[in-house]
Parts: structure tokens; C-alpha cells; sequence
């Protein structure tokens, strides 16, 4: 691992109070005196950096080849690392309670190479259910061409089912000769919004497989960092489509992983070898928009709780799954358990079918009809005809993508405005 040049002095406690992210966010692994007084981490645009010697560029590199203990040290090369890189991590490691985190040019980017860093041939990965259709796509068309197989279990799954699921994963990985990877969760499920229990995941993954050798990971794009820290509940890793709502304005796409050292070091050695990084012009937009990250969240949340509020009682609704209005049960006990907040990101479904979603989404007058979420403004659409075109109708079924759902991710407009809004379109309906 690279060693970021540390700042002259961190502040990060005060009189024993440990600062909060939200704090932290302003300036933490950032030094103005490093970058002539500048109060903001200038862009650094260069695709490699001067060593101050020739030992110290041997020494780099005996870091990078493992020749000696401990990774490469300070800055390098642009494929590898860089300032705005670096400072971001370490900001997105404070989030998430992370020992370690990385920044790629995608979530996608991310959520291959954390996957491939940990397959070989034979092995078996297991994944709860629906993923965010590329991830579940990469696992059964990409890595299967590589050997890798896979087993899946819905994302609401029992203790027991997590053991049986489990022991057959063994079982067909021995039979292989390989282990089982990677246990990989999304939780909520795009796009059904569906919880997984993670502390069960942990227990029977202790109970049936070496913890050592497969970790479980877990991709927060729905209610990360504010509203769920997957990592304190026994995931060793968090995946995030950054695009979302850390990146918050719909405006660049970006992708992290984050969690201990152990488990994120082998996915640097496969970015860096790849080229995954994200780029510092990109990286510097998210530090800006990591400093209202928690305003953002949560005011898009409070607007949430409010539409949903207004929708669930409408004549036009059939129906709503939002995290906010869980009935009495299993998710809703996981919800208790495992999330600080139920985000903005909802289904609604519409009374009637495509012909009165369609009639719906094209009145909305503030929303915009786009897919993706997370961002500043209020976005809507139709799963079963654009993101999920492509999923079997008895996959679809399964999962409740029904003609008649609309995914909304709520921004941080005027909530009053949005509920006019809302009103109207169904109106038209
Ligand atoms: C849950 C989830 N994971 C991963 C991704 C992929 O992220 P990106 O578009 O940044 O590659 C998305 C994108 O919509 C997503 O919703």
C-alpha cells in the first residue's frame, strides 16, 4: 500500500471528542502548507512524480514489487495513486469506519475488480438477490467465462436458508476444487429495495466457512455512508456506485471500495495493474461534494418521508416500497437493526400498468424522467421498460418488477413543490 505524504498535523479529536465526518469532510489528509497556503486541495494534473533521489525511487519500488515490506511509499505514477486520490480515500474511509478505501472510475470499475482480485478458476461466488443487473451480469457472463460459478439466494433470507445456501457453496466449490470467494451482498437491492440481513450473513458464514478466506462484501449505494455502515454490522467490505449519492449532483461517475487493509490491498494491486482509478479532476468534484453529504442525504430523506407521507393513501397508488413505511416483519426488523434512515430512493406503484405509469411519468413537470438516483434532483423511472428491459419476464415476476412500478429517487427541492407535482402527474393519470 501507498503511503500518502501525511500532513504536518490532523486534527481529529477534541478534548477527547472524536470529530464527526461531517467535520472532518472540510479538510481531513489535507495539508494547505504542502500546496502553498491554498485552502483547497489544488488539482494535480501530472501522470508522474519527480523522486527525491535515486534510492527513494529504488525504495518505491521495491514497495510496489513486494521486495520490501510494507508498499510502495508517497506518490508515484497517476495509474497508481495521486493527491486528490488520496485525499478522497482517506475522507470516504472516515465515513465508513475503514481502515483503507480506493476510488475507481465507476462503481462498476469498483464492483469487477474487487471481484476479480479475489476469484480464480473454481471457484464459487455467492450473491444475495436482485443486484444492480451489470453486477449480477459480470458474475454470471464474465466470470463464468473464467471459471467462476455462482449461487444465489434472495435477498430477504433466512438464518437457515444463509446456512443451506452456504454448505452447497462449499460443497461445489470442494467438488471444483476451489473455495468460495466471495460472498457479495447489495443491500438494499436495486431495484426492489430489498434488505439483507448482514449480522446473519456474518454468523452463518462463520459457522460453515473460514472467515479468513471469504470475506463479504457488500455494495451501499442506496443508503450509504449516512444511512448504513455495513462494516459494523460484519461485512469486511463496502462497494459504492459513488455516481450516487456521495457524488449527489447526477454530474460524474465514480466508484469506492473501502474496509481493512487485509481485504482492500489485493483489489489496489489488481486496480493499479488495470488502471481502475478514478481521475483527479473527478476526485476533486467529490471531495466538494463529500462536504454536504450529510446535509444532501438528509434533507432528500426528509422530502422522502414527506412524498411518501402524501402518496401512500392516494386512490392512484397501489403501492409503495420505501424503507420508511416497512410493515411489521422480517425487513422491517433488519431495518431497525441495520439502517440509520430509509434514504429517498422508493418504488411506486401506480394503479393500472404501463399505459398509467407512462401516463404518470410523462406529466411530472419538477421530476425528470432519467434513470439513476441520488442526486440533487428528483428523478423517475420505469424499470420494467428501461433498466430491467432486458431481465426475463419470470425473473422480473419474481422479483415484483411489475409493469406498473416507478422508481423515484427524491432530491432536495422544496417538498411542497414536490408533492404538487406528484399530485398533478397522478391526476393525469
Ligand atoms: C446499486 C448500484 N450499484 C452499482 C451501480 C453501478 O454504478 P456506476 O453506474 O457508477 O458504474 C449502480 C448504478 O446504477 C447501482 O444502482
Amino acid at each position: 500500500m501507498s503511503e500518502p505524504r501525511k500532513p504536518s498535523r490532523e486534527i481529529t479529536q477534541i478534548a477527547g471528542r472524536p470529530l464527526r465526518p461531517s467535520t472532518l469532510m472540510m479538510g481531513y489528509g489535507y495539508d494547505p502548507v504542502l500546496s502553498e497556503g491554498s485552502l483547497k486541495p489544488p488539482i494535480f494534473l501530472t501522470s508522474t512524480f519527480v523522486f527525491e533521489s535515486a534510492e527513494a525511487g529504488k525504495r518505491h519500488f521495491e514497495g510496489i514489487t513486494g521486495k520490501r515490506a510494507g508498499g510502495a511509499e508517497g506518490l508515484v505514477y497517476s495509474r497508481f495513486n495521486g493527491p486528490n486520490q488520496e485525499i478522497l480515500e482517506n475522507r470516504l474511509s472516515v465515513w465508513d469506519g475503514a481502515e483503507d478505501a480506493l476510488v475507481f472510475s465507476s462503481g462498476m470499475t469498483a464492483i469487477c475488480i474487487l471481484m476479480m482480485a479475489f476469484c480464480q478458476s473454481g471457484d464459487v461466488i455467492v450473491h444475495s438477490g436482485p443486484l444492480y443487473a451489470a453486477s449480477e451480469g459480470f458474475v454470471a457472463k464474465v466470470l463464468g467465462k473464467f471459471g467462476v460459478s455462482y449461487l444465489d439466494f434472495p435477498a430477504g433470507a433466512t438464518r437457515e436458508e444463509l446456512d443451506a445456501v452456504l454448505a452447497q457453496a462449499k460443497a461445489q466449490a470442494d467438488e471444483r476444487g476451489g473455495k468460495v470467494a466471495m460472498i457479495y451482498l447489495e443491500s438494499p437491492a436495486n431495484p426492489t429495495n430489498a434488505l439483507v440481513d448482514i449480522e446473519a450473513v456474518r454468523d452463518a458464514r462463520d459457522a460453515v466457512l473460514d472467515r479468513d478466506v471469504t470475506p463479504i462484501a457488500i455494495d451501499n449505494t442506496f443508503l450509504g455512508p449516512l444511512w448504513q455502515s455495513p462494516l459494523r454490522h460484519g461485512a469486511d467490505i463496502v462497494a459504492y456506485s459513488l455516481t450516487k449519492y456521495a457524488g449527489g449532483h447526477s454530474d460524474l461517475v465514480a466508484g469506492g471500495v473501502s474496509g481493512t487493509k487485509r481485504w482492500v490491498d489485493p483489489v489496489r494491486a489488481l486496480r493499479n495493474t488495470m488502471g481502475g482509478i478514478l481521475d483527479p479532476n473527478t476526485s476533486w468534484m467529490l471531495l466538494r461534494s463529500l462536504e454536504t453529504l450529510e446535509i444532501r442525504m438528509q434533507r432528500a430523506t426528509e422530502n422522502a418521508i414527506k412524498v411518501c407521507d402524501f402518496l401512500k393513501d392516494h386512490p392512484k397508488v397501489a403501492g409503495l416500497g420505501f424503507l420508511g413505511l416497512l410493515p411489521e416483519g422480517s425487513q422491517q426488523d433488519i431495518y431497525r437493526r441495520h439502517c440509520a434512515g430509509p434514504g429517498s430512493t422508493f418504488s411506486l406503484f401506480i394503479r393500472g400498468g404501463e399505459a398509467e405509469a407512462f401516463r404518470f411519468l410523462d406529466s411530472l413537470k419538477v421530476a425528470k424522467l432519467a434513470v439513476s438516483l441520488g442526486g440533487t434532483e428528483t428523478l423517475a423511472s420505469h424499470p420494467a421498460a428501461m433498466t430491467h428491459l432486458s431481465v426475463p419476464p419470470e425473473r422480473k415476476a419474481q422479483l415484483g418488477i411489475t409493469d406498473n412500478l416507478v422508481r423515484v429517487s427524491i432530491g432536495i427541492e422544496d417538498s411542497g413543490d414536490l408533492i404538487a407535482d406528484f399530485e398533478q402527474a397522478l391526476a393525469a393519470v
